[in-house]
């Protein structure tokens, strides 16, 4: 048996190995093993026709775009100042040099010394401090920065940058500021919905202010839900990475439709059919044709997950809203259809909820919903030239997604494979779960793919699409 001593390996590839372990949380040890392993599985029996595609081998936490660019990180007074500290670390584990301004109620929620620990550098909280300010402090900190970030953005913080006020240090900076500006609202979900936060919301976005979440949920406030949770630091790490972003973009001009997540068939009012799916897979698809350039319209059955970063959401609720909202987005360059349509619904709504009864209630009678990916696969006049459909299977993968790309006309279909034995995503299996294991199927060839994140799955299906569009058949 080989052994191979992480010490020895040349220092891009260590590196690599360190950032991907860090976003793993695991050691450097333990991933190399995960990576090896996924290497060395053997494929399946029965399956001849199916080639094997290695792992992403360097894959590592973000994409470098952050190595060495400097972050101004605001921290506003919310109870989610506190996920500012593990956003801190991830922005760092990505290169970035962090730098942080509390406001004064941030400092009711975390310290300055916690902060500046993770920083490894002065945290800037006054306005008026006689050291930071003999050459004007606030200036220069606002214009050292590459990209600042509010976060969390209270209603008090967006109303104050709305409106120009500049009275503590942070809205002083903000004012100052040349770089970008990205804020990662947090709020009880009343503050988020006021008619005043609604303002200051298109007023910051006509200013040209980036955000990342507010995400749904529940609140720190005891029985409150709803839009108001701040985005999770990988997601804002995420957002600050596609701001920075000055990578080439082959799918620039070109426009994707993707649908994603499941479908709700109404029962009754209060009751829906539906399934497991939650998005991760086709949000993070969008997610990453839209780092290539893409303009993405994402068609998404309900979710809780955050919105991708730069993508444009079309938010719909059954698989009949899904086939006419997909339709009114045509033409476009490619289309990806991701979300776990549901094949049947009730055949009748009932108005009313439908009361409890002894003995149980007739069978729901159920009738077929539109197949969205075939009639986009089949349109005589507006398909795509680029169509994807996914399989979800639980047994015959290659079988069933090849009879799939010819019945819906698509050039391919993504099969994964949803058994419980699959072993992907934890309990979850794969659907609500992180990684995926998937088979690509075009006419012909199924190439099996090494069990990975859906982030990274996500990343080859767009370049998948960026090498197909590139390609101009004559
Ligand atoms: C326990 C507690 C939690 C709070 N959480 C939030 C919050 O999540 N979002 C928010 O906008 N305001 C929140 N506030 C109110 C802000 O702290 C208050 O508006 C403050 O003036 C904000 O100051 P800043 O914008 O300068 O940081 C909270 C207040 C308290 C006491």
């Amino acid at each position: 048996m080989a052994s191979i001593t992480i010490r020895n390996l040349d220092p891009a590839t260590k590196e690599a190995l360190r950032l991907r372990a860090a976003a793993n949380n695991r050691s450097m040890e333990e991933e190399a093993r995960i990576i090896f392993g996924a290497l060395a599985k053997p494929s399946p029996a029965g399956a001849p026709s199916v080639t094997e595609t290695p792992a992403i081998a360097t894959a590592q936490v973000g994409s470098g775009i952050l190595v060495d660019k400097r972050i101004l990180l605001i921290i506003g007074g919310g109870i989610a100042a506190y996920k500012c500290l593990d956003l801190i670390r991830r922005l760092r584990e990505r290169g970035a040099h962090v730098r942080c301004v509390m406001t004064r109620a941030a400092e009711e929620f975390i310290t300055p010394l916690s902060v500046g620990a993770l920083t490894a550098d002065t945290v800037f909280t006054d306005l008026f401090d006689r050291q930071d300010e003999h050459d004007v402090g606030h200036i220069r900190l606002a214009r050292q920065a590459d990209l600042i970030v509010v976060a969390p953005a209270t209603a008090d913080l967006m109303a104050k940058m709305a409106h120009g006020l500049a009275n503590d240090l942070a809205s002083t900076v903000l004012m100052a500021a040349k770089a970008p500006v990205l804020i990662a609202p947090a709020m009880n979900p009343a503050m988020w919905d006021h008619p005043a936060t609604r303002r200051n919301r298109e007023t910051l976005a006509g200013d040209g202010i980036g955000f990342v979440g507010p995400n749904a949920g529940e609140m720190a406030e005891s029985g409150e839900a709803g839009y108001g949770r701040m985005a999770e630091p990988l997601e804002i790490a995420a957002a600050v990475e596609a701001l920075l972003d000055n990578r080439p973009r082959p799918l620039a001009g070109k426009t994707v439709i993707v649908t994603s997540g499941p479908t709700h068939e109404p029962i009754d009012p209060v009751r829906y059919i539906a399934n497991r799916s939650s998005g991760k897979q086709g949000h993070a698809i969008a997610a990453a044709l839209a780092e290539l350039g893409a303009t993405v319209r994402l068609v998404s059955g309900p979710v809780t997950i955050a919105d991708p970063v730069g993508v444009e959401m079309v938010r719909v609720e059954s698989a009949r809203d899904m086939h006419d909202a997909v339709h009114q987005l045509l033409p476009a360059d490619a289309a990806i259809f991701a979300a776990a349509v549901a094949d049947y619904r009730p055949a009748t709504e009932a108005g009313d909820k439908i009361k409890k009864r002894d003995g149980g209630i007739e069978a729901v009678a159920l009738t077929e919903n539109p197949d969205i990916l075939a009639s986009v696969g089949t349109h005589d006049t507006a398909r795509p030239r680029l169509v994807i459909g996914f399989a979800a299977e639980t047994r015959d993968l290659v079988a069933n997604a090849e009879a799939k790309l010819a019945r819906k006309g698509a050039d391919f279909v993504v099969a994964n494979d949803v058994s419980h034995d699959s072993g992907i995503g934890g309990e979850g299996g794969v659907m609500g779960g992180d990684r995926n294991r998937i088979t690509l199927v075009s006419k012909g060839v199924a190439e099996r793919w090494p069990e990975m994140d859906k982030t990274e799955v996500a990343a080859r299906i767009a370049a998948l699409v960026a090498e197909r569009l590139e390609t101009v058949t004559v």
